[in-house]
Order: structure tokens, then sequence, then C-alpha cells
């Protein structure tokens, strides 16, 4: 029998060949959610990044599917409750692109306390501003890291070495790790008030849904930077947008937006916030993990076997 696997976002050639060696693989990105459900039924398995939402619908109209698979984190784009009533395994590659989005989330830290897109934009018009792009250090600063999981550890480590003071929350915080790491664990509202700098590596999930909000920046350090290179709408757009304004929160820097892409969106247009498209995992790296780990899932499921991470 042969089975055929659609993958509906960008995925790297490695990931294909590997899928391409076993079953019949059609590329299709950028479609609609009627266009997927109209093709849906032929397919056997489903590979998608975030740009894909795979609603209920879709799921309703997959006769065949076995198998989706995320190639990365976050599997929020996917209905995995619909999936599992119909019997469809839902697997992701949580680990593949852990140091891509650690490695993005500190060079937005860094780029946020000197400012540098905004100083690169400002040279490019061909300017010579020195005095308008004074920055701050990271250098004894307190990092306040809001999920404490595989990228949170991972960008502690980093952050201690740059020798900044990281203090930690997370309900499921791994103590013994924490302590090992030389990270000091803090509650919500104990880790508000005393950090420079915030970065949220949460899941989206009902809990994390605008954890960020007036109420919580209320209490932060005057002059606090927030970083959120997780998911779109752990932050209160709005309420970020209106602590930037009245010189509360210093600046922001973003790579993921509650709506994506951001359109129309007010924070983007602020000078004290700088952004990227949701590139955290965009690394040559971290693309080859994911694809490769997700295609050799599908294979496995498809076989008749069980997923790794589900
Ligand atoms: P992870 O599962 O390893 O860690 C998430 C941590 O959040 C866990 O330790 C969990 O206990 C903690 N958590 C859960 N609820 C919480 C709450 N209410 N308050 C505080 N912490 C809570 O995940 P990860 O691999 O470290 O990824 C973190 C986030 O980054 C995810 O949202 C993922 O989708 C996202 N991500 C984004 C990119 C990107 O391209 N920007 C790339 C990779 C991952
Ligand atoms: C993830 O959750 O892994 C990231 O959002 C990266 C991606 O979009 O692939």
């Amino acid at each position: 029998m042969t089975y055929k696997v659609l993958v509906s976002d960008p995925l790297a050639d490695e990931g294909i060949e590997i899928l391409r060696g076993f079953c019949e693989v059609d590329i299709n990105t950028g479609l609609s959610e009627d266009e997927l459900i109209k093709i849906i039924g032929d397919y056997d398995g489903l590979l998608v990044r975030s740009g894909t939402e795979v609603t209920a619908n879709v799921i309703e109209a997959a006769a065949k599917l076995k198998f989706i698979g995320r190639a990365g984190a976050g599997v929020d784009n996917i209905d995995t409750n619909a999936a599992t009533q119909r019997g469809i395994i839902v697997a992701n590659a949580p680990a593949g692109n852990t140091l891509a989005a650690c490695e993005h989330t500190l060079a937005m830290m860094a780029s946020l306390a000197r400012k540098i897109p905004q100083a690169t934009a400002s040279v490019k018009r061909g300017e010579w501003k020195r005095s308008a792009f004074m920055g701050v250090e990271l250098n004894e600063k307190t990092l306040g890291i809001v999920g404490f999981g595989r990228i949170g550890q991972e960008l502690a480590r980093r952050a201690i070495a740059l020798d900044m003071k990281v203090v930690a929350y997370d309900p499921y915080i791994n103590e013994e790790r924490a302590k090992e790491l030389g990270v000091e664990v803090m509650t919500l509202d104990q880790l508000f008030p005393v950090a420079d700098f915030i970065t949220v590596h949460t899941p989206l999930i009902k809990e994390t849904k605008h954890l960020i909000n007036k109420k919580s920046i209320a209490v932060m350090k005057d002059g606090v930077r927030i970083i959120n290179c997780a998911r779109g709408g752990i932050i209160n757009e709005s309420d970020l947008y209106d602590a930037i304004v009245a010189g509360k929160v210093a600046g922001a820097a973003l790579d993921v937006y509650e709506n994506e892409p951001p359109k129309d969106s007010k924070i983007i247009t602020l000078d004290e916030v700088i952004t990227t498209p949701h590139l955290g995992a965009s690394t040559v790296e971290a693309q080859l993990n994911v694809a490769v780990s997700v295609a050799k899932q599908c294979i496995e499921v498809l076989k008749g076997g069980s997923a790794k991470f589900v």
C-alpha cells in the first residue's frame, strides 16, 4: 500500500527525502482552511509548521489521516482534541529548535539593550546620531525567566555566563536543576518587581494567556524590558503598548504576536519595540532537526508504530 503525505508548510529537504524513501509526498504550502479541507481526504499524513491551522473542520474532512506532525515545539495550531477523538496521532519535534530559539532570545535581548535595529535603520538612512542610541548593559542585570523548560533553562545558562543574575518562575519547576544552574526560583509576584529584563518561555495555554498584562506590568520595575520569543498572546499587546507609551516599560523585543502577521498592530509601530517575523526556530540546524524528527515519526506511525513525542 502506498501512503500519501501532505507537507503544508516549508520543511527542510532532508525531511522530505526521508519521507520520499517511504511514501508519496506532496508539498503544497500557503493553503487556506477551505483549500486544505478540499484535499486533506487524500492523505494519510500531514506535516506542518506554524503556518497551517489544523482546525476541527480540517480534521473532520481528513477521512484517511493517521498522523499530524508539527515540525517544531508548539502544537497550538492543531486541534489536538479533535484529532484524538478521530484516533489521529499528533506528534511534534520539541527539542530540535531549543537552541535556535534560545539564541534568538539572547540576540533579541542584546539588540533591545543596545537598540541595534534602530541604530542600523538610522545609519542606513544616512544619519549619524550617536547620542540617540544610548543603551544599557546586560552585566549584573536581573533576568526574569517565566517558563523554565527547555528554552528557559538553556537561556539561563547563557545569561549567567554573561554575568546576569537569573531568577525564574515555573509552576512545575525542577528546583534541583535551577539550583545546579545558579538560578533563584521565585513566585511571579516576587519576580516581576525585581527583574530588569523579563522573558517568557511558556506554552500558550489558558493559564498563560495575557500573563503579562496591565496588572502585572504595574508591579514591574520602572524601565523594565520585555521579550517574547515564545507565543503571541502570552503578552497583552495593547497593555504593553500603553505601558511603553507611558514610559513604564523601556522597550520590548517581539518575535511572536497575537495575530501573525501582526497587520494593523499598534505595538510594532513604536520605536522602543524591536521585531522579527517568528524567526525563533529559523536556523539551518534547527530546521534540519525538526524536519528529520517529524518525518521519522510519520513513517513510524504509518508503519503501525507509535510516535516519540506526542
Ligand atoms: P517546554 O515545554 O520545554 O517549557 C515550557 C515551560 O513552561 C515548562 O517548564 C512548563 O512547566 C512551563 N509552564 C507551563 N505553564 C506555566 C505557567 N502558567 N507559568 C510559567 N511557566 C509555565 O517548552 P520550550 O521548548 O522551552 O518552548 C517554550 C515556548 O517557546 C513554547 O511556547 C514554544 O512553542 C515556543 N517556541 C517558539 C519558537 C519561535 O520560533 N519563536 C521556537 C521554539 C519554541
Ligand atoms: C515552535 O513552536 O517550534 C516554533 O514556533 C517554531 C516554528 O514555527 O516552527
